[in-house]
């Protein structure tokens, strides 16, 4: 049998973030992007899968560098992305005009034991990428009596508890909280 050759070459585009195609269980797979009015899906490469989801919003304007693989003809091609840069915000994300509020996070056993220091420090590293560090703060608090959820946060204002977050959901917990337009 015949074996498939692939080519490959490096691509480098500048459009607008869509969002994401997700895998069954949740994984990031792909990320769609608009360019000259076509939607492409770019498969994302491994490494870039955990760092992803901080800070891009859709309708931001992104840079993404990877490779192309052509296999026989020249319409039938892969995209893999290995890096994405934000370009700038979208228009309709009114990041200059973030809600005030606070993060009580749980600083105690249970929260200590399961990683509160590290959720910690990505909180504090997503509130910097999404421009909100004179606006949110982080509390450390006592125990919130949710101990077996830990590591717990509540969103203040509107108390809004949350357990365990995974890191490529909290730059959209945030930014829900603290960047969604007011009513
Ligand atoms: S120790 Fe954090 S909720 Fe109890």
């Amino acid at each position: 049998m015949d074996s498939v050759h692939y080519q490959s070459l490096s691509f480098q585009l500048e459009g607008q973030f869509l969002g994401f195609i997700n895998k069954p269980n949740g994984q990031l797979k792909s990320l769609r992007l608009m360019l000259n009015d076509q939607e492409l899906h770019i498969k994302l490469d491994k490494e870039l899968r955990g760092s992803l989801g901080y800070g891009l919003a859709v309708g931001d304007w992104i840079q993404v560098v990877g490779k192309q693989k052509f296999k026989g003809s020249f319409n039938d091609f892969k995209l893999k992305a290995f890096q994405v840069n934000r370009l700038s915000y979208s228009l309709d994300r009114s990041p200059s005009c973030p809600k005030k509020g606070k993060i009580l996070l749980c600083n105690k056993s249970d929260c200590a034991k399961n990683g509160s220091e590290e959720l910690y420090q990505a909180l504090q590293k997503t509130i910097c990428r999404l421009g909100l560090e004179d606006s949110v703060t982080i509390q450390k608090t006592s125990c919130q009596k949710r101990c077996k959820k830990a590591p717990n946060i509540i969103l203040m204002p509107g108390k809004e508890k949350c357990s365990n977050p995974r890191p490529q959901n909290i730059a959209n917990l945030l930014r829900d909280h603290y960047l969604a337009p007011m009513d």
